[in-house]
């Protein structure tokens, strides 16, 4: 009660300085209109360890295994666990996403745990003999075959042996989420709502109606949701390790389960799922060092083409709520996203021209398109020509130990509790990755992207996502902060206002989080807005230049209506290195330090 009255409030503090800003900010005026926009939050402090999730008792099971001795890494894993039991609509065990693991000797690395699709999983599989996409179940948005063969489990196993403390065991990591799911949680309000929400979705499938509608009964805001399936999965898991989940009693539910009901993944799936180390993409921007998530993500490599645009204006003398700042950031992100549907897939299948695409003279060849008094026109901005050049519920959490390791994380179901298929048996919910894919090449997806042949199905192949776990790097090259959201195709444009939130506008950790999103996404050609988050006279202004604006309806996939992203940053403070911990006022997560 207290977070959404917390949030009504910053909200409407947000409408009164948006309303209280200036009109359209002068050259002069700039500098002082950088941080007009919004009152200053104080992240949370504490000296230790932080863990910002989205979901607050899953934060707690992270910062217990810090005070346990556990480090980043372990506390990832235990808080990823928990999210599974009390995070449903996208912390998972049944489908997949990235972690970047930064340790406190500089090594970064980053795990790919996305899900693969199965061996029967074909170009067309989800078109019907006219060539038109498939709807409800057989589609790829929906039921036994929208569901890719899930990575999250090999995931936290590849990140445990490799890079795990040694000092607290898997089943250690893994018994706070069992006992959650056991003993069960008072179910909070978003959740109460979302799960009533999606009732019709999870009305045909048997286990899905039973554990998340109770039986037709539907769950108050308080009530204990007790999940015994998924307790003894997490169990299982426990005595036997991950294998488990890929061939044992876990993965024989999950065949059967398929193969009563039409769907594709099969017991050779299952065994034939990896998990694989990539090394991250860098970049830097304004001197500080960007560390982020390489294919089968977009994330990081499209995170790297805007920022190295945008490097190319001074957007601190612009001010943060000029039409210029909102313009070149529309321009950026339509140029990048062009890109992204031409290029990016996944990099072990196609040819995916990284190294051009965050290469700096490309952008500076991106930016000799821009023109400062115009929008360009989405239909005329085509994919540009690097070199070499062939949840919307997802969640992130972000940690930093008392070592000062880290680890940014974002994983998902997809949609809101993804393919809302619970495998018999299992307890847990299968993703609807299959719909990342370009179902149909040139045909937009659930979240209105264009992709392209490169992102086409194919067996054992990732489908492109938009996940972008990253993190900065002060001058010395010391960690700065890390940063994540959740979000479909907004997610890379959050990270990119924190990211330039904090450098062009000094802005602390929370402040830069809390600050209204704008999004752009090349196709459809437009220009979205927060609710309250731009003034009548910019949004005139951009309209003036072309831009066509909106503001966002409700997105239905967070729990506020329309609002972009619920990221989870941590910060070090410069001298102190104090942890500074912000969770988004989007959600209802936690940010807790020790
Ligand atoms: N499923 C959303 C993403 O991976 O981008």
């Amino acid at each position: 009660m207290l977070a959404r009255i917390s949030r009504t409030l910053l909200l409407f503090l947000l409408t009164f300085a948006f309303l209280a800003a200036p009109f359209a900010p002068t050259q002069s005026q700039a500098a002082t209109t950088a941080s007009a926009h919004a009152l200053i939050r104080q992240p949370v402090r504490a000296e230790h360890g932080m863990v910002a999730s989205a979901e607050r008792i899953a934060s707690q099971v992270g910062i217990d295994v810090l005070k346990r001795g556990g480090n980043a890494v372990d506390a990832a894993i235990a808080t990823a666990f928990a999210l599974a039991v009390t995070y449903p609509s996208a912390g998972n065990l049944g489908g997949g996403g990235f972690m970047m693991i930064r340790l406190r000797d500089g090594r970064t690395t980053a795990i790919d745990y996305r899900e693969m699709a199965p061996s029967a999983a074909t170009r067309n599989i989800f078109q019907d003999e006219k060539g038109n996409l498939i709807q409800g179940e057989g589609s790829s948005l929906i039921g036994y075959r929208a569901a890719g063969v899930p990575g999250t489990v090999a995931g936290m196993e590849l990140a445990f042996k490799k890079y795990g403390s040694g000092k607290l065991s898997w089943a250690e990591l893994i018994e706070p989420a069992r006992k959650l799911a056991a003993e069960g949680f008072p179910i909070y309000g978003y959740l109460a709502r979302n799960l009533v929400k999606k009732k019709d979705q999870f009305a045909p499938y048997e286990d899905s109606r039973k554990i998340f509608l109770n039986d037709g009964k539907f769950y108050q805001e308080g009530e204990v949701l007790r999940q015994p399936e998924l307790a003894a999965t997490l169990r299982r898991l426990q005595k036997n390790g991950a294998r488990e989940f890929y061939e044992g009693e876990t993965a024989r539910l999950i065949a059967a389960d398929m193969k009563q009901h039409n769907g594709l993944i099969t017991m050779e799936d299952l065994r034939g799922y990896v998990a694989k180390e990539r090394v991250p993409v860098r970049t830097t921007y304004r001197g500080y060092e960007v560390i982020t998530m390489p294919p089968s993500s977009s994330g990081g490599v499209i995170l790297i083409e805007m920022l190295n645009i945008l490097e190319g204006y001074n957007l601190h003398e612009m001010g943060w709520s000029s039409a210029d700042r909102y313009h070149l950031m529309a321009e950026a992100m339509r140029r990048a996203y062009a890109d992204r549907a031409e290029y990016l897939g996944d990099a072990d299948f196609a040819n995916v021209p990284v190294a051009g695409l965050i290469d700096k003279n490309y952008a500076a060849r991106q930016r000799s398109t821009i023109n400062m008094t115009h929008a360009s026109t989405s239909a005329e901005v085509r994919a540009g020509h690097p070199v070499g050049a062939e949840s919307s519920e997802t969640t992130h959490f972000s940690i930093v130990d008392a070592e000062g390791n880290a680890v940014a994380n974002t994983y998902t179901l997809n949609e809101s509790f993804g393919s809302k298929v619970v495998a018999k048996g299992t307890g847990f919910l299968l993703n609807d990755e299959m719909d990342d894919f370009a179902a149909k090449p040139g045909t937009p997806n659930y979240y209105g992207l264009i992709q392209g042949e490169r992102n086409a199905v194919a067996p054992h192949k990732r489908p492109l996502s938009a996940m972008t776990p990253t993190f900065v790097l002060r001058k010395d090259g010391t960690l700065w902060f890390a940063i994540g959201s959740p979000g479909g195709s907004t997610i890379i444009n959050t990270v990119l206002q924190v990211i330039t939130n904090i450098i062009d506008y000094e802005m602390n950790i929370q402040q830069a989080i809390d600050a209204p999103r704008i999004h752009h996404q090349w196709m459809p050609d437009e220009l979205a807005y927060e609710p309250y988050g731009l003034s009548t006279d910019t949004l005139h202004l951009l309209e003036a230049r072309g831009h066509k604006v909106y503001v966002r309806p409700n997105a239905g996939w967070t729990t506020g209506e329309g609002y972009m992203g619920n990221a989870q940053g941590i910060m070090l403070e410069e001298k102190t290195g104090t942890r500074l911990g912000a969770s988004d006022p989007r959600g209802d997560g936690a940010a807790i330090g020790y």
